[in-house]
């Protein structure tokens, strides 16, 4: 059964197995080729930067034809079962360039990596090496002993790493828009999900580095950076000295004090963690954009309880409704798993009423998959038949549709300031760039404007996903 995704930038479900791209460091060209490809959230695409910079270093160059590849690695992500069987579909796409060139290297990286460890060279034998999220510095060494006959496996977790030092080699970039990692891991412990095990501990990352990679992007032509963690709204770091102490308010504001034409966009928030700070931060810069990602899972409290969230129902409500109050017209999206563990017929009506009340912009839709190893799959049965974990599922696509195109409808006739991205998908001539509330925008293409530039757009309609519109003189943007 397939998961609904309304892709946006963070969640792109269409750059999923993307190739990527980048050329070897000056002058130390090894003439090997290496091929990369990524699955799963944003942190992956992030990571796989940062494996490409680590290797364009060693020399590599890549090559988008994993056919005549030297090294082929897998970047993989283990949240839902079907992730992982879409990675082993993968692998045995690759058997055929293996037999072909015996010589090639084949590395599994990432979340999957990380939960099966040393069991993936039994199970798939073609696998050579199999390098956890916090090990990519030791990619060289691990290649060199696959050179030299072994098998490699480096699956330690840290406490430290962030790789902070490493500038990540922008892949397959419209140099517009850049993932920043702020932070690693995960210390919540949500029954349902595998990321405490995959990812390890949580840890920030030094806010100098942030910051200066965010001035380093700007002054490259980027103009928004998404800042990435599982949960930013817990970003917490300390000078060495001791003397300063950021957290993630204070962390955004730095950011969007780097350039008021920089913009800046942060997923994910916990309902948990979110604070009025952050809000009113938000609300202080017109380049940090008004739009939340805050996954509310269930709208049933006894079901997130059993999903150890700890919030329930009224608490994601004041949440929303502090949102509101601070940053009139902040667009909300979410996620929502259907058919958890006991999951009743009202347990899915309280979904379906919150919802209903909160009218969220996007939502991630998803069926329960239990993880082996989660507190669910050792605690609860997985009890729900697929039967009707899908019909949840298809109810609230279909409710999400209508509220995603209500919210759309109520920008038409509006002012948006879009940051033009390239041209269409379907059409070079029109445009297409993100509203402040992350919706697409299509509108034809003035030869004045240039990708990486700001415009305002006056939305004439839209479509469940997409607003069209046109350009319009510079001026005051409505409600400003
Ligand atoms: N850190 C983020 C979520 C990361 S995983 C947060 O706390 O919100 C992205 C989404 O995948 C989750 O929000 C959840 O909706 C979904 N998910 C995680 N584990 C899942 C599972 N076992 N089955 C189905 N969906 C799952
Ligand atoms: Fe998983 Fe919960 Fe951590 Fe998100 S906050 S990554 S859902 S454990
Ligand atoms: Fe991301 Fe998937 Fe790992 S969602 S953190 S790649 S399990």
């Amino acid at each position: 059964m397939m998961d609904l995704v309304i892709p946006d930038k963070v969640h792109d479900e269409s750059r999923q197995g993307e190739a990527l791209l980048l050329t070897p460091a000056a002058g130390k060209n090894n003439g090997r080729k290496l091929y990369i490809e990524s699955y799963g959230c944003a942190m992956n695409f992030s990571d796989s930067e940062i494996v490409a910079s680590i290797l364009s270093e060693k020399g590599f160059e890549t090559t988008t034809d994993y056919t005549n590849a030297d090294v082929i690695f897998i970047n993989t992500c283990s949240i839902r079962e079907n992730a992982e069987t879409r990675v082993r579909n993968r692998l045995r796409e690759f058997k055929a360039a293996k037999a072909k060139n015996p010589g090639m290297v084949v590395g599994v990286l990432g979340c999957m990596a990380e939960r099966l460890k040393a069991k993936f060279l039994e199970e798939e034998k073609l696998v050579d090496v199999v390098v956890g999220p916090d090990a990519y510095r030791d990619l060289p060494n691990l290649i060199e002993q696959v050179d030299g006959g072994q098998k490699a496996v480096n699956v330690l977790l840290s406490r430290e790493e962030t790789y902070a030092d490493i500038s990540p080699v922008r892949l397959n970039s419209n140099g517009i828009n850049a993932f920043v990692s702020i932070m690693r891991g995960c210390d919540n412990m949500c029954s349902f999900c595998v990321v405490p095990f995959t990812r390890g501990r949580e840890r920030s990352r030094d806010a100098v580095s942030i910051v200066n990679e965010c001035t380093d992007l700007f002054n490259s032509g980027y103009r928004e950076v998404t800042l990435l963690g599982q949960n930013v709204d817990s970003y917490k770091w300390t000078s060495v000295d001791g003397t300063q102490h950021v957290n993630f308010a204070n962390l955004l504001e730095l950011v969007a004090l780097v350039n008021p034409d920089l913009r800046v966009r942060f997923s994910t928030s916990h309902p948990k963690d979110i604070t009025d700070e952050v809000l009113y931060t938000i609300a202080k810069y017109d380049n940090i954009c008004n739009y939340i990602h805050l996954p509310v899972q269930s709208g049933s409290s006894r079901v997130l309880d059993l999903m150890n969230r700890t919030y329930d129902r009224e608490w994601y409500i004041n949440r929303v409704d502090a949102i509101h109050r601070i940053i009139p017209g902040c667009a909300i999206s979410t996620d929502v798993i259907t058919g958890f563990c006991t999951e009743t017929e009202e347990d899915h009506n309280e979904t379906v009423s919150m919802m209903e009340y909160v009218k969220y912009d996007f939502a991630y839709m998803f069926m329960y998959s239990e993880r082996p190893g989660t507190l669910a799959a050792k605690r609860y049965a997985d009890d729900i038949p697929e039967s009707i974990k899908a019909a949840r599922l298809t109810e609230i696509v279909a409710l999400q549709q209508q509220h995603s195109h209500i919210r759309l409808q109520a920008q038409i006739g509006k002012v948006q300031k879009v940051l033009i991205e390239g041209f269409s998908k379907k059409s070079k001539n029109d445009y297409c760039g993100r509203s402040d509330q992350n919706a697409m925008v299509v509108f034809p293409v003035d030869e004045r404007y240039k990708p990486g530039m700001y415009v305002n757009v006056l939305a004439e309609r839209c479509t469940t996903a997409t607003l069209m519109g046109k350009i319009v003189p510079p001026g005051p943007l409505k409600g400003e």
